[in-house]
């Protein structure tokens, strides 16, 4: 049984792990600093999944307008993970369809995301959930 709820700052140690198990490296200052961005912003948008009382995979994104042109309220999804051990069970689909609600109900009608060109799997994870192409180009600038 999968629980959906708001992240808190006591998620970030558990958000940690996480991040660790999929990177490789322990990074609290990176996750305290992100989390409390997150609340601070969009306090309702992000969230957290557990099972068994044991957090499994988080999802972090708030609702932005203005940018690129785009007048409308865009809900962005910015990061995420699943522990491991417990993907192919629907928790990053029950995460994504938590943010999209919450982003709904903040007057959103478009989610987006970035994804790294290396980033397959979130790639296809992302095309599953009914992400597509969006009418802008990512463009860089090495300084
Ligand atoms: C991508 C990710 C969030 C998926 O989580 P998950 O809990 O395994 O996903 P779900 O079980 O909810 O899968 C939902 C759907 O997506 C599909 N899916 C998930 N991962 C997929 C993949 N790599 N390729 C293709 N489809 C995928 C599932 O088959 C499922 O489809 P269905 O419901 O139609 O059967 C997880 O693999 C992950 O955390 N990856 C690493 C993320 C990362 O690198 N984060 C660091 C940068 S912020």
């Amino acid at each position: 049984m999968t629980r959906i709820r708001p992240v808190t700052e006591l998620d970030i140690e558990a958000i940690c792990r996480i991040d660790e198990q999929i990177t490789g490296r322990y990074r609290p200052e990176v996750w305290e600093d992100r989390v409390a961005y997150y609340i601070r912003r969009d306090p309702d948008s992000s969230q957290v999944a557990e099972r068994d009382g044991r957090v499994v995979g988080f999802m972090l994104g708030e609702v932005r307008g203005g940018e690129f042109g785009m007048e409308e309220p865009t809900g962005w999804v910015e990061f995420l993970g699943v522990d491991p051990g417990a993907r192919g069970g629907g928790v990053g689909r029950a995460l994504i369809d938590a943010l999209a609600s919450r982003f709904k109900a903040k007057g959103a009608h478009v989610a987006r995301t970035m994804v790294r060109g290396e980033d397959a799997d979130i790639d296809a994870f992302m095309r599953r959930m009914g992400f597509g192409p969006a009418p802008v180009t990512a463009l860089e600038r090495r300084l």
